[in-house]
């Protein structure tokens, strides 16, 4: 057993803009965020990861810093981050901050200087191409809709960038890039802070020939051949861990794009020295189409056994899962993969996703209004969406002819802005997220989903979720255990067995409103249960062999 801190923790991600407002102005902030930090404890999370709260224009809320060593004005000051991490530190938790290092804003001062002039000496910062054929320098298309390069009539090139036309994509090739990222890392931990997650880090190192990606002519094509996982990116991620990292005790998770176990086990294998976690998306991908997350299918549970078991048991003893079932780029993990179509099945689909969340082998993230149940929205009108990745998709689609109503129903089931309505902390006016307007609509249900309620009742989601984290500081076997699942086949039931030394914890999650049976396979052997936690009542006297599961029922035992 490899003991670590950050095995053992239970995470919780803030996204800052939609957590607290303190100052009336419709958006949150520090302030906001340290007013909040007595739930956080009372939640009982260990580290909190901060989405990026740095000096930004906030084309893409903050992943598009202009500068990575000052805080944007709307959040506050430098002086209030300090308190924020003083807050966390005396309360016992810790602070990992978000490192986006694949690109910067266009507004930072490396950029500015670097579209002055071919000789400039920031041009190397960026990726500059001259065009072809009076066209782009080849056919990527950019993750935010439409080409991954912008033209700059100044220097007539263009410059690389896989998000928005305001994220130029750094030049990781330059050993000056480096050396200010790391140098830029050197100073927030010498700050006190506990980490880094790392935005799109498996992105940084790109092919250097840049050619055409493969596909129809005439559209722009996914690049990533030439950039995810890219020919010097370990490379680039030891140089960052014996630069950096290795100095200090820290925690590091990667947010990877299209990695595999095997490619992840490159990532945050023991001996690598690179990463301690990543975040993969094939579990997030379970329900998209070949045309990609808009192309919404539904997702089985034979597919998600499948992907969920893969990399449990594709990284035990080698490497470390992150578990994650939602962030402020998913949509709510109840209304995707729970059921949010009444009060008492949000209550128990959300406990039970839950279950999975914090008995699966790996560090759980918890994404901000996540553990209230909190669902997905629907606004009427796509003026009252916010995020560039709908916007853009919504103005390509319409151009291209796409019928309205279908794209707003993915918008529905896909949009990143279904994680990012503001928290909703009671039942009043703005449901006490701010006493301005908020920067995007509050989600109308917040008279019934709410933390004061939550906090006041012992049922619900939050009470539960307390009590898993409870429950993993208590139990080496729920952080520690060996995966393995039981009745793969079964279509209703996802049930895994745990196992340390001689202990064994058993787990079983009805994922369906139907009822359902799960007998016990009878190779499972065991003299005493104790069962540890459960969504329904339980009769003292039952037996394990035979289980009858009420909707979205999940127990956990563990067995002697
Ligand atoms: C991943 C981040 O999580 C997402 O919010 C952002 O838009 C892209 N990376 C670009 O930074």
């Amino acid at each position: 057993m490899d003991r670590q801190w950050w095995k053992e923790s239970v995470v919780y991600q803030i996204y800052p803009r939609s957590f607290m407002d303190s100052n009336g102005d419709g958006i949150g902030d520090l302030q906001g965020i340290i007013s909040r930090l007595d739930y956080l404890k009372t939640l009982g999370v260990d580290v909190v990861w901060l989405s990026p709260v740095y000096e930004s224009p906030n084309d893409d809320n903050g992943y598009d810093i202009s500068n990575y060593q000052a805080i944007m004005d709307e959040f506050g000051t430098i002086e209030d981050w300090e308190e924020l991490l003083q807050g966390l530190h005396e309360r016992g938790m810790k602070l990992i901050m978000d490192l986006v290092v694949n690109h910067s804003s266009d507004e930072h001062q490396w950029f500015v200087e670097s579209r002055k002039s071919k000789d400039n000496p920031y041009r190397d910062y960026y990726i500059w191409r001259p065009g072809k054929d009076g066209r782009e320098p080849n056919n990527w298309g950019s993750f935010f809709s439409g080409s991954a390069w912008e033209y700059d009539k100044n220097t007539d090139e263009y410059f690389l960038h896989l998000f928005s036309r305001k994220q130029p994509d750094l030049n990781w090739e330059n050993p000056k890039v480096r050396q200010e990222v790391y140098d830029m890392m050197t100073w927030w931990l010498d700050k006190g802070i506990d980490g880094f997650r790392m935005d799109v880090i498996n992105l940084i190192s790109k092919e250097q020939q840049l050619l055409d990606a493969e596909g129809p002519e005439g559209q722009y094509q996914f690049g990533g051949k030439s950039f995810v996982n890219g020919p010097r990116i370990h490379e680039f991620l030891q140089e960052m861990n014996r630069e950096v990292l290795s100095k200090y005790d820290v925690m590091t998770v990667g947010e990877t794009v299209e990695v595999t176990p095997e490619d992840a086990a490159l990532f945050v294998g023991k001996d690598r020295g690179e990463l301690n976690m990543v975040f993969q998306f094939e579990l997030m991908g379970i329900d998209s189409g070949p045309s990609g997350k808009w192309d919404v299918t539904p997702w089985t549970l034979a597919d998600f056994k499948r992907v969920v078991s893969k990399w449990q048991t594709a990284l035990q003893g080698n490497g470390w899962n992150s578990l994650y079932l939602n962030n402020h780029d998913q949509p709510r993990m109840v209304s995707r993969f729970g059921n949010d179509s009444s009060p008492e099945l949000r209550n128990v689909s959300g406990k039970m996703l839950a279950t999975l969340l914090h008995t699966l082998q790996g560090t759980p993230y918890i994404y901000q209004g996540e553990e209230l149940g909190m669902t997905n929205v629907r606004f009427e009108s796509i003026e009252d969406y916010k995020d560039i990745e709908i916007l853009n998709m919504h103005k390509e689609y319409t151009a291209a002819g796409r019928d309205e109503k279908t794209i707003m129903e993915s918008i529905y089931s896909k949009g990143r802005d279904n994680a990012r309505t503001p928290m909703q902390w009671n039942s009043g006016p703005q449901a006490g997220f701010t006493t301005g307007t908020p920067w995007l609509p509050i989600n109308p249900n917040y008279k019934e989903i709410n933390a004061d309620q939550a906090v006041a009742d012992p049922n619900s989601i939050f009470h539960y979720y307390k009590r898993l984290i409870e429950l993993r500081k208590q139990h080496d076997i729920i952080v520690y255990g060996d995966y393995q699942i039981l009745r793969e086949e079964d279509d209703q039931i996802y049930a895994y067995l745990r196992s340390l030394g001689e202990e064994k914890l058993l787990v079983v999650l009805n994922f369906f409103e139907a009822p359902a049976e799960f007998v016990l396979p009878d190779s499972i052997h065991f003299s005493g249960q104790e069962l540890l936690i459960s969504n329904y009542e339980i009769p003292a006297e039952h037996s394990l062999r035979h289980m009858n599961l009420r909707p979205y029922e999940a127990r956990v035992y563990k067995l002697q």
